[in-house]
């Protein structure tokens, strides 16, 4: 049996040589059934292997076609879901051999509920690939040793499976400034599975077409992420929901079963900027290592040609024209999972204060179950680094249907967020590769600072207070420098933490949000227990857990709850804590009451949060190592999390 990671593949012996141009592989963040061989992917139609699909995502209706397919005759070998595909294909395909390999695809997925991104091959149709998607991301790439006939690819369009042609596509409306202006995104539901007797027809897209001129050099890549294969090409195609797109003879085509009110007649072929060297490691041991010291430069990334220091101004050009709506709004709402929600919490107060407005903010998850009521007036963040994030998603989905202005909070260009809302900020933090979020945050950070400054711009009362944020972010990326130097000292640290049960993390005010997320990468990374408490709740209960043995860090510094912070201190002190304390540099006070110390310079209090983290970024980052764990994927997590 194979263990844990894909280069393992690498030492297998393969005792024949293939005469086949197209391949399929995918390690699956495991949903149904435990990771082994068995449950691993490409999962097979039969002992023939006929059909064979790799998929991301989760079928939810897979035990209703497994039942189907069980009274059938079909012998199951997993206990994934995604095996249901290989056999579907399979079934119709027997009762439908004139149907195509694309238009068996497009039976099959018009069966599935769910989440997927799906590649599936055929013995029985060589040198071909289909590819679907529904709700996880796909992107194709292209490489060509000459220059690309064309820069779109048109959608071919087939009739549905009872002949009937589809509705002509309503042009979708640019979103305007009025909510009433914009208009809802239904998701697509399928349909019945296909009683074997049924006929089904040939669709009739089948128009012979060339997008790539002559070119039959042309190399295709299918992949959930661009970063996958920015090292053979930087050409893709971000695919949409319900397209089906297949290779054959060299050819790219993309097909849709019907036409949708969001419909557009093709897909851009898109150059990315992304560089290779971006998504290699360098001289740095692993992707988070060097994503941690990458700060000090993705913050300028993000503020780049936004801010201006010497004037005093910042525009974010994605979200500008939407500013007059913003400011009319009911409400602000940020809305995002783990280190995104983070980012949330830590910049609420500044965007309460500068746009005066009510802020709340949400977990996507926990939103969702509660039904939350949305209004036309409401203004909804999506924050996410990978855009693709299932449960953001379906949030973003679930404003939208109700009119709410969607603002997407991405790092990833043609990300299913980025595409979905109606305007938005890209962080520019530049690509993040190791599961657990570090450059993502602080630039998410930033990019809601940017925000908050440009809704209070004509604000005489408030110039005072946005000139000294602005002056703030100017020095920042020096001051994370500073910060980045302290690494020799965590790691001595964390040789006295790395083989304890538990740690605490503790502060509050602008430092709430540093508590939580350090607790997370914490305990991601290192697979200690670990808790971000609130220092204000500190008496309500966690206080049980201090004593000499149980590690404290707490943040303190000279904000406007300082003396609250050191009412906590006090209260851990006297239960012989023994706390680290991260604080201002040269903060003798605090200092005294210290086991150690860690200290940051000092900015505006709503932006010391940046300085804080990144302490509690490198603390996890040695205690990982020091515990033997794999930094870059942390064991049963996944970077991007396309599965609600
Ligand atoms: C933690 C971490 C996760 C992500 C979360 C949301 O280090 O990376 O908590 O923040 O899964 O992901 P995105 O931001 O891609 O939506």
């Amino acid at each position: 049996m194979l263990e844990d990671k894909i280069w393992n593949l690498e030492d297998l012996d393969f005792d024949q040589s293939f005469d086949v141009h197209v391949g399929i592989a995918h390690t699956r963040w495991a949903t149904h059934g435990a990771p082994s061989q068995l449950n691993s992917h490409p999962h097979r139609s039969d002992e023939t292997i006929e059909f064979s699909v790799v998929h991301n995502g989760i079928i939810t209706n897979y035990s209703d076609i497994k039942q189907f397919l069980l009274k059938k005759g079909y012998k199951f070998e997993s206990e994934t879901d995604t095996e249901v595909i290989a056999k579907l294909i399979k079934h119709i395909h027997d009762n439908h051999p004139d149907l195509s390999f694309r238009e068996l695809v497009e039976q099959v997925v018009q069966q599935l509920e769910g989440a997927f991104a799906l590649a599936l091959k055929s013995v029985k149709y060589p040198g071909q690939c289909v590819v679907a998607r529904r709700g996880s991301s796909l992107v194709v790439g292209i490489k060509s040793k000459t220059h690309l006939a064309t820069d779109y690819i048109p959608v071919l369009f087939s009739k549905d499976t009872t002949g009937k042609s589809s509705t002509e596509s309503e042009k979708k409306k640019k979103p305007e400034g009025d909510p009433k202006d914009r208009e809802d995104h239904r998701p697509c539901h399928s349909s019945t599975i296909p009683n074997s007797t049924a006929s089904l027809k040939r669709s009739e897209s089948t128009t012979e077409f060339c997008p790539m001129g002559e070119d039959k050099e042309v190399e295709y890549f299918f992949a959930s992420d661009a970063s996958a294969i920015i090292e053979h090409t930087n050409r893709v195609i971000f695919l949409e929901d319900d397209d089906v797109a297949a290779v054959s003879d060299g050819n790219l085509t993309i097909h849709r079963l019907k036409r949708t009110l969001d419909d557009t007649t093709g897909r851009e072929i898109i150059t990315l900027k992304m560089e290779i060297q971006q998504i290699m490691k360098g001289n740095y041991s692993s992707f988070m290592q060097k994503e941690i010291f990458e700060q000090s430069e993705s913050v300028i990334n993000t503020m780049r040609g936004r801010v201006n220091f010497e004037r005093e101004t910042v525009v974010l050009g994605g979200i500008k024209d939407y500013i007059p709506e913003m400011k009319r709004c009911r409400r602000l709402l940020l809305i995002g999972c783990g280190t995104s929600f983070h980012s949330a919490i830590a910049t609420r107060q500044v965007l309460e204060e500068l746009t005066e407005l009510p802020v709340m903010v949400e977990l996507a998850s926990d939103f969702l179950d509660r039904n939350t009521p949305i209004f036309r007036d409401d203004v909804c963040f999506f924050i996410s680094q990978s855009g693709e994030t299932a449960d953001t998603l379906m949030a973003l989905r679930y404003c939208k249907m109700r009119g709410a202005l969607i603002v997407g909070v991405t790092n990833t260009v043609g990300s299913s967020i980025c595409r979905e809302s109606h305007c938005g900020v890209h962080i520019n933090a530049g690509p993040e590769i190791g599961v657990a979020s570090t450059k993502a945050y602080t630039s998410q950070f930033i990019s809601l600072v940017m925000f908050s400054l440009m809704m209070c711009e004509d604000r005489i009362s408030m110039q005072p207070r946005r000139s000294e944020i602005i002056q703030g972010l100017k020095t920042l990326p020096e001051q994370i420098e500073e910060v980045l130097k302290l690494d020799e000292k965590v790691h001595e640290l964390s040789k006295t933490m790395y083989d304890k049960k538990s740690l605490l993390v503790m502060g509050r005010g602008y430092n709430s949000a540093t508590c939580m997320e350090g607790a997370l990468k914490i305990k991601e990374l290192t697979y200690l227990h670990s808790e971000g408490i609130l220092s204000g709740e500190l008496k309500h209960g966690p206080l049980a857990l201090v004593d000499q043995n149980m590690p404290v860090v707490m943040v303190v510094t000279r904000d406007p709850v300082y003396p609250k912070c050191m009412n906590a201190l006090q209260q851990v002190t006297a239960r012989d804590g023994r706390p680290v304390i991260i604080c201002e540099k040269g903060d003798a006070e605090t200092k005294k009451h210290a086991y150690n110390t860690l200290e940051v310079p000092h900015t505006v209090d709503c932006l010391q949060g940046i300085l804080t983290v990144i302490p509690l970024q490198l603390l996890s980052y040695h205690i990982a190592v020091l515990r033997g764990c794999n930094v870059d994927c942390p064991r049963n997590l996944a970077k991007s999390v396309t599965v609600e």
